[in-house]
């Protein structure tokens, strides 16, 4: 494996991928990676030939509430774990190879509708920032696939969004969210979790379960909603929301609608924020 800082660097490598016809899958991270990231490697690996996969703390996807310098920084650790999965690049870029203009002066791409709701009320202009540097990345890695985890499941509708829209020719490949045996979707988060924490986070997955087979079953939208929503404040999470949603725009769904939905939530066990999702048809 190769760690590339250059864009000019990573251009060459690529170019010479290209004349060997050989295809190229890329997986975007913020580091500190854990077996979830692992799993989009390996998805990428069955796509193509060459995997690209970059670490890259974006600071335009934080909010002023959020902390950038905190973000976990384990790039020793993240460089070895890669090294030993076959990944071909790691591209680690600089803040001004990402932004040459500044965060201020930066091109912005922007996905409405789908990025105001949900986690764009909880996380003001957070999806502006992932489909701004998530746009960069592709032009720098130009793709044929790019792979996202299931986990973050608005923001892998966005990419879809923005890649169509801007009739990119990238094809976006999902990975399913991988789980602690007792149901708790692996995310960087969970080591910030204290032992009373950790053991009321599996709660927010099972109580996802509970509302695709009690809605599946026949209980209306919002009183499956807002019963989902006491057993989590019950055990303790401060609670942004769990609902209902279509998967594929994240609209309301029309009564009786019982194909093609999610239920996602998200809430914080004391300064801990955790979000997952359970999609219904499955
Ligand atoms: O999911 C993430 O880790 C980030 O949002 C991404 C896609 C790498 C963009 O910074």
């Amino acid at each position: 494996m190769q760690t590339v800082q250059e864009a000019a660097t990573l251009r060459a490598m690529i170019r010479s991928w290209r004349e060997q016809r050989q295809s190229l899958a890329f997986v975007p991270t913020m580091g500190n990676l854990h077996e979830g990231h692992f799993s989009l490697l390996r998805r990428a690996h069955n796509c193509a030939d060459r995997v690209v996969v970059s670490i890259f703390v974006n600071p335009t996807q934080f909010d002023s509430g959020e902390d950038l310098a905190h973000y976990p920084r384990t790039f020793e650790a993240d460089q070895v774990g890669l090294s030993e999965r076959d990944c071909d690049v790691l591209f680690f870029p600089a803040i001004e190879t990402m932004y040459p203009y500044g965060l201020e002066q930066t091109v912005r791409v922007r996905v409405p509708g789908l990025g105001d709701t949900l986690e764009g009320v909880y996380r003001v202009g957070h999806f502006d920032g992932v489909s701004t540097v998530v746009s960069k990345l592709f032009n720098l890695v130009q793709p044929d696939y790019a792979v996202f985890g299931e986990k973050d499941w608005q923001q892998l509708q966005i990419v879809r969004h923005l890649v169509d829209d801007l009739s990119l020719p990238i094809e976006v490949v999902a990975g399913p969210t991988q789980r602690e045996p007792d149901g708790l979707a692996l995310s960087s988060r969970n080591r910030f979790l204290n032992a009373q924490q950790r053991a009321i986070a599996p709660a927010m997955y099972a109580t996802l379960c509970w509302m695709r087979d009690n809605y599946t079953s026949g209980h209306t939208r919002t009183v499956v909603e807002t019963a989902a929503r006491a057993r989590l404040q019950r055990v303790g999470f401060e609670l942004d929301y769990i609902v209902i949603r279509r998967a594929t725009d994240l609209t309301e769904p029309e009564k009786y609608i019982h194909t093609g939905l999610i239920g996602l939530a998200a809430g914080h066990l004391g300064s801990t924020r955790l979000i997952d999702n359970i999609l219904f048809d499955v």
